[in-house]
């Protein structure tokens, strides 16, 4: 099982950096090959066309000036503008094409991670802060965009640039050539190792905004908590810390960016003088080639050459910062999904309701059991009740059954099949679980009720919500049924909050109910209220109570003390008191 992280600490991504990432990506690009090959053709002419200017002023200073040939000249400056006037239509075709584009490939990426975060197994939730999933989705893909859209197209570009001008030199003057690469080479190597220690500082920089955006959240979801424990200095220290951390590289990063301006010059400075020396001694050795047109398209032709490789030595750069994004992404888009429907599972319908934990053995983390052959039978209709210590493992029996996750010995049964050869879908439908903290999502009263079958009418929703009395309650808020809640209902209490959740799974009508402590936080006013709802929704079901109160739970039919990784005692309320043991403990 991963390790544990927090926003203090930096995720570790155990693949490493490899073209194979990139290549992942192509997925994404070939349905769109026509359109890159469109602007490829498009980017290539225009290239191209981005060349002819040197070699029309060298036919000036060569020719056309010497000769005063003044139609030659107009002719000449007229092509020049049909150049630029092309070169400005394509540019603006290529980026009107790619900006969609890419776009379209993010999007497709992105609705990628978020299904897969839908089908992900909770211990994927379980080792990560919430924010650092949440920047995967949001920025890290954000600069994907970018290259997409730019850069892959330029680097194709530019390396044509680069052989094009090589021919084009070498046809000028292959001696004079080989002082242009002479000069290049040196500062290529030096750019390139700059930018593979700028590739290591991205992976860290990005680990510690990853940091940054966690704790954000969690300071976000934890408000009250932190207002009420006057954590706000200090939090606002800890955040200092976090984002001083994703600073500190960002600067190295800055600084070692603000060196490749002056490498590049220096070599291109030094270029430049052994570019002439070159050329005056053999201009003095009588070479009839060198002259003023040659030299200045030679210089020309220098920084055209130069240009393109000093790019390229960017968007290597900008591909090392993709890579490591698109690590993180794909380290979620690659995550096991460990829990799926297995291989001729079978739909899950017309339960009885027999259910049966068979030497059921369970850990969250390696080593530590928390239960150990536990051994449970169900008959149909039966409601068991479970209390114990915080901590037993109450709420994990109920996450076997409900498959959040899997037994690592044993089975558990439904009905007599292994609920492993359930489909999931079918399984979640017929085991209804109700938690501590019923999750109220934005949006209408009505709306919270139809979460579970978006199919159902008004008149369904509010027969499920009358079902379980809890109308009345409804009727009093502002706009009732259509009374706008809040994300996690802030501004509902706590007893409101629960007779929604109650009216949501009623709507939904599973055959098995789990109750997780969902009456534990229930104001006395609402007690009896949800004291009926309750008998309301288990009747005729297999039910599950997890209470600490335990007036809720003296009728069930069967309580188990669960403590030491098991069952401790079980019986009826009459028979464990009478016991005198660990549950007589807790009524008195
Ligand atoms: N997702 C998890 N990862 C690791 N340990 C967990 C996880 N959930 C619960 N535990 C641990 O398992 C034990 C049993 O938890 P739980 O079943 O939730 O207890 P309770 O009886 O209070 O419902 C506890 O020690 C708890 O810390
Ligand atoms: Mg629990």
């Amino acid at each position: 099982m991963a390790k544990r992280n927090t926003y203090f600490q930096d995720e570790v991504i155990e693949r490493k950096i490899d073209i194979r990432q990139l290549g992942r990506t192509l997925r994404y690009v070939l349905p769109y090959k026509r359109v890159f090959m469109l602007v490829g053709v498009l980017m290539v002419v225009s290239s191209l066309a981005a060349l002819i200017p040197s070699l029309i002023l060298k036919r000036i200073t060569d020719v056309i000036i010497p000769k005063q040939d003044y139609a030659g000249l107009v002719y000449m400056v007229l092509s020049m503008v049909l150049l630029a006037v092309l070169e400005i239509g394509i540019t603006f075709a290529h980026s009107r094409l790619m900006g969609k584009t890419g776009h379209s490939i993010i999007a497709k990426l992105r609705q990628d991670i978020f299904y897969k975060l839908q089908e992900l197994p909770f211990d994927y939730f379980d080792n990560r802060p919430n924010g650092k999933i949440v920047v995967r989705v949001t920025e890290y893909v954000n600069g994907l965009a970018n290259f997409f859209t730019n850069f892959v197209m330029m680097l194709v570009i530019y390396i044509i640039k680069i052989v094009v001008v090589t021919v084009l030199m070498l046809t000028l003057s292959p001696t004079l050539t080989l002082v242009v690469f002479a000069t290049v080479i040196p500062m290529m190597i030096c750019v390139f190792v700059l930018r593979y220690t700028i590739r290591k500082l991205f992976g860290l920089h990005r680990a510690k905004v990853s940091n940054r955006t966690a704790f954000l959240v969690e300071s976000i979801m934890g408000e009250k908590i932190v207002k009420n424990y006057n954590r706000t200095e200090l939090n606002e220290e800890i955040y200092r810390e976090v984002h001083n951390a994703s600073l500190k590289h960002w600067r190295k990063i800055y600084l070692r960016n603000e060196l490749n301006t002056p490498i590049v010059e220096f070599f291109w400075n030094t270029g430049t003088i052994c570019l002439y020396g070159v050329a005056l001694s053999m201009l003095l050795n009588g070479d009839p080639l060198i002259n003023v047109g040659l030299m200045t398209t030679f210089t020309a032709y220098m920084s055209q050459f130069s240009g393109p490789l000093t790019q390229i030595a960017f968007i290597i750069q900008n591909l090392a910062q993709v890579s490591s994004n698109l690590e993180q992404v794909f380290d979620t888009i690659d995550y096991p999904v460990t829990i799926h429907d297995n291989e001729g599972s079978q739909e899950l319908k017309d339960v009885e309701g027999k259910i049966d934990f068979n030497n059921v053995t369970f850990a969250y983390e390696d080593g530590v059991n928390i239960l150990e052959n536990f051994n449970l039978h169900v008959r149909n209709g039966e409601t068991i009740a479970l209390v114990g210590p915080t901590g037993a493992g109450k709420t994990t029996v109920i996450n076997m059954l409900t498959r959040f996750y899997d037994v690592q010995e044993g089975s558990v049964m439904i009905d007599d099949k292994d609920v492993r050869d359930l489909t999931l879908a079918s399984l979640r439908r017929e085991v209804g679980v109700l938690m501590q903290d019923p999750f109220i999502f934005k949006g209408t009263v009505m709306e919270n009720i139809r979460y579970g079958r978006p199919d159902a009418t008004d008149e369904e929703c509010i027969a499920a919500a009358k079902a379980i009395y809890a109308d009345r309650c409804i009727d009093r808020l502002a706009n009732g049924y259509q009374h706008m809640l809040d994300e996690r209902g802030e501004g509902l209490s706590a007893g409101e909050k629960q007779l929604i959740s109650f009216a949501r799974i009623i709507l939904k009508n599973p055959s098995v109910i789990i109750l997780d402590e969902a009456t534990s936080s229930i104001d006395t006013e609402t007690e009896n209220l949800i004291k009926q709802a309750l008998d309301v929704i288990i009747k005729d079901k297999t039910a599950f109570i997890v209470a600490h109160r335990l007036s809720t739970i003296r009728n069930a039919d069967r309580i188990l003390y669960i403590a030491d990784k098991g069952i401790a005692e079980q019986g009826t309320h009459e028979e464990l008191m009478a016991l005198k043991g660990l549950y007589y403990a807790l009524n008195v």
